[in-house]
């Protein structure tokens, strides 16, 4: 596996694949990678001839008194695990390589980004936006592979490159969890023992929600009521709960078929998120 941290490094190697008719997935990333990147990675090898990995915490998505300073960077290990995966090459650039010091354009989907994760972590999405437009163009990938477990980004993703008319295929892979239910996330790092217990009731939640929504005919606001409550006796703060309509994340109503329950919740430090799509057919 390759290893650069300019973007003219990464241009040199790119244009020679490029003119070899290879095609080229990208797999941006902000490191501490577990098996959930390590599944994009392997779909990534799956349908493209070459897999280029990003590992970036981008400073823009974080918010005052979140955890950019604190967030797990673990390079050698990501390297290993990157080379036993067959990752072809890694970008792994600086800030200052990412972001002039003087930039002046963000890239913002609206609507979408002011919702759920988005009133709570305001400017979020508009970070994550602008780095990925960014990396987007630096790398000029074919196809880009994401986690769904980050529904909310993906959809705004998908809507930055089909308004911004750029060339990438953006593909969503499920989510890996834990033999408990937890969705894989770097953030589970932060959980103590007794909170890893807890954790997995959030799955649980979005599960218990489905069926209801599938099985009965409670209002949907009583359905997020009643995981809201479980989630607080279970020891969560929860932040939201939604039942969304797949399409636009905005609230479902009983006519719409493909939904997503939406569902975000802290455990002591720890910020967690995790959701369910489903049909009703
Ligand atoms: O999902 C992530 O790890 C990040 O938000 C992403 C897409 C790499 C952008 O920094």
């Amino acid at each position: 596996m390759q290893f650069v941290d300019s973007v003219f490094q990464l241009r040199e190697t790119l244009k020679g694949w490029r003119s070899a008719g290879l095609t080229i997935a990208f797999v941006p990333t902000m490191g501490n990678l577990h098996a959930g990147h390590l599944k994009l990675v392997e779909e990534a090898r799956e349908n493209a001839d070459k897999v280029v990995v990003s590992i970036f915490v981008n400073p823009m998505q974080f918010g005052v008194g979140e955890d950019f300073e604190t967030y797990p960077r673990t390079e050698l290990e990501d390297n290993q695990k990157l080379r036993q995966t067959g990752a072809d090459l890694l970008f792994q650039p600086t800030v200052t390589e990412v972001y002039a010091s003087d930039a002046k354009t963000v890239v913002t989907v609206s609507g979408l980004s002011d919702m759920h994760c988005g009133l709570s972590r305001p400017g979020h999405f508009s970070g994550v936006a602008t780095v990925v437009c960014k990396l987007f163009n630096m790398v000029q990938p074919d196809i880009a592979l994401f986690g769904t477990k980050d529904f909310q980004q993906l959809a705004v993703i998908k809507t930055m490159v089909r308004d911004l008319n750029i060339p990438v295929g953006v593909i969503g892979v499920e989510t890996v969890r834990e033999a408990s239910g937890l969705a894989m996330s770097s953030r589970n790092g932060y959980l103590t023992n007794e909170e890893k217990q807890i954790a997995p009731s959030l799955y649980q939640a979005l599960c218990q929600a489905k069926a209801a929504v599938q099985m009965t005919d409670q209002p949907y606001s009583s359905i997020e009521q009643a995981a809201m409550t479980a989630l607080t006796e279970a020891g969560f703060q929860p932040v939201y709960f939604s039942i969304c309509r797949a399409e636009d994340l905005s609230k479902a109503t009983p006519t719409d078929n493909n939904l997503v329950i939406l569902a975000a919740a802290k455990l002591g430090k720890t910020r967690l998120i995790d959701n369910l799509a489903f049909s009703l057919n």
